[in-house]
């Protein structure tokens, strides 16, 4: 074979994005999807990447406040867009509240799920204030975890659920 092959040039797309309240300049392959943005263009790589087909959860960040997939549209479909990733929450009151539960409740082993679980997480216990173990189990549903079984998952939340609304939103 050849070793002069001429392969195309790149498909390169520029534009911009907010993530984590910043505006980021990415010129990347038109179909590069917005997880590898975050990741290898921004350096924020608590967003994982498991099945690369929207079946893990495990590349989930939040868009204009709702959590959602982040390996399934190309990056340049999130202009104008609020992206934020589980970095955003590193001073949130309530991710914290959930991080500290997590370990309490042995929600993670092999952590690979956990930063999608978080934002979901997150999500639940603001949204479904009186979700009960069952509902949560299925707002869980799109995020996958091979290791814990979800019992700890599951009483992590709660047991956030019942501070955050004992306690009060304006806390977080
Ligand atoms: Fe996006 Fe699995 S990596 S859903
Ligand atoms: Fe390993 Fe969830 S802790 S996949």
């Amino acid at each position: 074979m050849s070793s002069d092959l001429k392969f195309p040039p790149a498909n390169d797309v520029a534009f911009e994005l907010c993530v984590n309240g910043e505006r980021r300049e990415i010129t990347a392959e038109a179909r590069t999807h917005l997880a590898d943005v975050l990741r290898e263009h921004c350096g924020l790589t608590a967003t994982h990447l498991g099945c690369e087909q929207g079946v893990c959860g495990a590349c989930t960040v939040e868009v204009d406040g709702v959590p959602q997939r982040s390996c399934l549209q190309s990056a340049s479909r999130f202009v104008g867009r609020d992206i934020r990733t589980l970095e955003a929450f590193a001073e949130d009151a309530l991710s914290a509240a959930l991080r500290e539960a997590f370990s309490a409740e042995h929600a993670l082993q092999c952590g690979y799920c956990t930063p999608g679980m978080l934002i979901t997480a997150r999500d639940i216990v603001r949204r479904l204030p009186d979700a009960d173990a069952e509902r949560i189990r299925e707002e869980l549903a799109g995020n996958l975890c091979r290791c814990t079984g979800y019992l700890g998952i599951v009483r992590a939340i709660q047991r956030v659920q019942k501070t955050f609304h004992q306690e009060g939103a304006h806390e977080y």
